[in-house]
């Protein structure tokens, strides 16, 4: 039949060039939900986006001037032009091994691959970890890329619930009942978007225990890794077990705000061997599909790694949580309305008591109503795969934050009947 098929003449009167069915599968749902919205501002407010999780675009945050400098001088050396090795330059991954290696978890330069940003490292996790047909677990609300990816790749994706009246945590019975032989991977994200959740170290063994039960490797998405409010501890997966293998998916991206860099890496951690077999070698395999990120940026990794001061991600993390401190106050004031206080990375879920705003339906009317009245964007947690909350994004300067608070407290007097 093959050979039938191979040597059968194109008869095609008209053209039809259809998209690949990877393509059909593929669907970005914050995209596709926000595109779907009747956003349509009220001409005497300015606009305030509480939207946007990029850092950059308020103006108020930058990079480090160690980060910019060390771009700048690979750029004049030009040794960076040429192509860098799939899976990154030797130098750049071994500057990424030292800044995540603790004394309880040593890594070396040939447990990183480099990626295009966290996403990139996301999509090398998945795709060496699970096949068509398998499952992933992903938290719910989740970072809507880990279903974009699975759906492309026909992996099954399978929410496990968060818990809003425990700072998020994962319902770890519910986690569990979703396990089973095709169960290729679980998806963990602490600090989380779009929760601003930083899970303990008590939680993170527990769901460890769950993997190591059921002998399931773990995604770990550290896009926010140390991004934690004073007060708070971060603790990665990695450093609490000797036995699950995890994938640990990072990046500049957030901690030093240049999310335009596309700089990511996946990080094996692996005591006991078990991705020897054939992960290390298919992340590799994989890497070679599309060269990793720009050279100029990894070429100076180490400078950025190593140079830039805690100061620096001090003033970051005050900013953002001077910001959540404030929203909460407000928000937690105003009948309605139930924010849940975050404890790191860069935004709010807030909840809806949607009874209590009988003129809308569900989150997306709410946000879209408070957009044409207020000139106010959250995005709805729709968009996160979970009903009645919307997110808020806590990056803004903070005189816009307190503008945009007072103008959602205008909004839910008017729309609240007890
Ligand atoms: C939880 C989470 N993971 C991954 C990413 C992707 O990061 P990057 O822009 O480096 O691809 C983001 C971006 O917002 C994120 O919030």
């Amino acid at each position: 039949m093959d050979k039938a098929k191979k040597t059968m003449k194109r008869y095609a009167p008209e053209w039809h060039v259809p998209a690949s069915k990877m393509a059909k599968n593929t669907f970005n749902p914050i995209r596709k939900i926000v595109d779907g919205m009747k956003l349509t501002p009220n001409p005497d407010k300015e606009m305030i986006a509480l939207s946007i999780g990029d850092p950059t675009v308020f103006g108020n945050m930058a990079p480090s001037e160690e980060s910019e400098n060390a771009v700048m001088k690979c750029m004049q050396d030009r040794k960076y032009n040429g192509y860098a090795p799939s899976i990154g330059y030797e130098k750049a991954r071994a500057a990424v091994a030292n800044y995540v290696s603790t004394p309880d978890t040593p890594v070396t330069a040939r447990d990183v691959v480099l990626a295009s940003g966290c996403s990139g490292a996301i999509d090398l996790a998945i795709c060496v970890l699970a096949n068509p047909g398998q499952n992933i677990l992903i938290p719910r609300p989740g970072f809507s890329l880990y279903k974009t990816l699975a759906d492309s790749l026909e992996i099954e994706s399978r929410h496990y619930d968060l818990l809003p009246d425990r700072h998020w945590e994962a319902d770890l019975d519910h986690m569990e009942s979703l396990i089973d032989a095709d169960t290729a991977a679980i998806v963990v994200n602490s600090p989380s978007n779009p929760c601003g959740s930083v899970y303990s170290k008590g939680h993170l063994q527990d769901i460890l225990a769950v993997a190591e039960r059921h002998k399931v490797p773990i995604l770990s998405d550290d896009v926010y890794a140390h991004f934690v409010f004073e007060g708070h501890k971060y603790h990665s997966l990695a450093s609490l077990t000797d036995t699950v293998p995890i994938l640990s998916c990072g990046g500049l991206t957030k901690r030093f705000i240049v999310p335009g860099w596309r700089m990511g890496w996946v990080v094996v951690h692996d005591r006991k061997g078990i991705f020897d077999m054939e992960v290390r070698t298919g992340l590799v395999n994989l890497s070679q599909r599309i060269l990793g990120p720009n050279t100029l940026i990894q070429a100076a990794l180490e400078q950025i790694l190593t140079q830039t001061p805690q100061s620096y991600f001090h003033k970051t993390v005050s900013i953002i949580q001077t910001n959540a401190d404030l929203t909460y106050g407000m928000l937690k004031q105003i009948p309605g309305l139930e924010p849940v206080m975050p404890f790191g990375a860069m935004y709010m879920m807030v909840g809806i008591d949607m009874p209590k705003f009988p003129a809308f339906n569900d989150d997306l009317e709410f946000t879209e109503a408070l957009v044409t009245e207020e000139s106010v964007f959250c995005l709805p947690a729709k968009c996160f795969q979970y009903p009645n909350f919307f997110r808020i994004v806590l990056t803004l300067p903070k005189d816009k934050m307190a503008v945009a608070c007072e103008r959602i407290r205008e909004f839910c007097m008017r729309h609240y009947q007890d």
